[in-house]
């Protein structure tokens, strides 16, 4: 993967849409690859009483994610690994919530298929997974925003590898 995904932050007011979209529960393991300042950790582990994980290889990023948590009192709840997300196991994953390429989306495809448990949901703020079929597809306009973006929600299908 020659390309690298920019750090371009989720509108922090469609983060809790994209939660309710893919119908987190408490007690769920919500992943984000790619987790930037980590607002969609937080929001699922404050909001949503989620176990939630940002994976993020931008060490700034990550040493402030990790002060955030710990400072909202999420230690418990939200952690934050220094890693590429390609070399993380996705197996113990109930929601990916991302904001992600369709470029790298497509080159995740097939670790989706071997490491995604069938009922497992994908929702990807902005561009679909090019190889998939969005089980759901919705438009919302961020704050300050002008246009309506999509925000796709994806359900792993009992025809997966696993
Ligand atoms: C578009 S930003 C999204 C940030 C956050 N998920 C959000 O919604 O606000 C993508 C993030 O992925 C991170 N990233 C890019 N390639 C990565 C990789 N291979 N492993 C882990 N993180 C990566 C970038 O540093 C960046 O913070």
């Amino acid at each position: 993967m020659n390309y690298t995904e920019p750090h371009v932050p989720t509108p922090e007011d469609i983060i809790p849409t994209m939660l309710s979209l893919a119908s987190v529960k408490p007690g769920e393991a919500v992943f984000d690859l790619g987790s930037g300042d980590a607002r969609i950790v937080i929001v699922a582990a404050r909001d949503f009483r989620a176990r939630a994980v940002g994976v993020e290889t931008r060490k700034r990023l990550v040493k402030a994610s990790r002060q955030k948590i710990r400072e909202l009192g999420l230690s418990k709840q939200a952690s934050i690994t220094c890693r590429n997300f390609k070399k993380v196991s996705l197996r113990k994953v109930d929601v990916l919530c991302t904001y992600l390429s369709s470029y790298t989306l497509n080159l995740l495809t097939p670790k989706f298929m071997e490491e995604l448990r069938p009922g497992a949901r994908l929702v990807n703020f902005d561009y679909p997974v090019p190889a998939w079929k969005a089980t759901k597809e919705i438009e919302v306009i961020p704050k300050g925003w002008t246009k309506p973006h999509s925000i796709y929600l994806y359900v792993v299908p009992a025809t997966s590898n696993n």
